[in-house]
């Protein structure tokens, strides 16, 4: 009986563990000191053909989310924000789910296990990308959508200098259906899809 109840418990603990382990701990975000501003604002570009068989590695993601959208004050971010309400939130689509960043704890959290690759854009490659970047506006801390609009840019445009200076191929896209997003990610009516940019490593030629 002891055992039962023992094992029981292990059942138990195991199952947290793993369904804990469905979000993701970031690692520290560590950025290059080689690239400059410079070789960034030469070097970016849209770019639509990407490597399928490349993954984006922890670190670099963690680079890439803090660049465009963490905080790099106590209680302030990498990009603006009208009257600094911080409405916008990422929601980073990977072949094995989509994870909403937690810029506060440098993690993502896992909305589901779902590949929804295919339902982030009209165009191919979107599903070649390493990650797809759904942009989501809370329209109850937003002070205007053309507000909001423009911190999209701020943050789209911090990854797209991130990308350039590290050899990503990125490119923002406006072209996606914004009820079926909604749906995938599973959003209440006051939220909505602004934006969208795929991320990955460029296909080689
Ligand atoms: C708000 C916005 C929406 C865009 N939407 C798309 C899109 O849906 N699909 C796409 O392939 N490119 C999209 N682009 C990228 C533009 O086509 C691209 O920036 C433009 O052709 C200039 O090329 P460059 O970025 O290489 O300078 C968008 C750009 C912006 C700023």
């Amino acid at each position: 009986m002891k055992i039962k109840s023992l094992l029981a418990a292990l059942v138990i603990s195991i199952t947290a563990v793993v369904s804990q382990g469905q979000d993701i701990r970031l690692p520290q975000p560590r950025l290059s000191e080689e690239a400059t501003l410079k070789s960034a604002l030469e070097n970016r570009c849209s770019q639509r053909e990407y490597d399928n068989t490349r993954e984006i590695n922890p670190l670099e993601l963690s680079n890439l989310l803090w660049a465009g959208w963490g905080y790099n004050r106590e209680d302030k971010r990498t990009a603006p924000s009208a009257l600094d309400r911080q409405e916008i939130t990422l929601y980073v689509c990977m072949k094995d789910g989509v994870y909403r960043y937690d810029a506060e704890a440098n993690g993502l959290i896992q909305i589901t296990d779902k590949n929804i690759m295919g339902l982030t854009g009209k165009q191919s490659f979107v599903e070649s990308a390493a990650i797809n970047i759904i942009y989501v506006c809370n329209k109850e801390l937003s002070s205007s959508r053309s507000m909001s609009m423009v911190c999209c840019g701020a943050i789209s445009q911090n990854i797209s200098l991130y990308c350039a200076s590290t050899g990503l191929a990125t490119v923002v896209r406006g072209a996606f259906d914004a009820d079926t997003l909604r749906t995938a990610l599973k959003l209440s009516p006051n939220h909505e899809v602004l934006l969208t940019q795929s991320v990955g490593y460029p296909a080689t030629k």
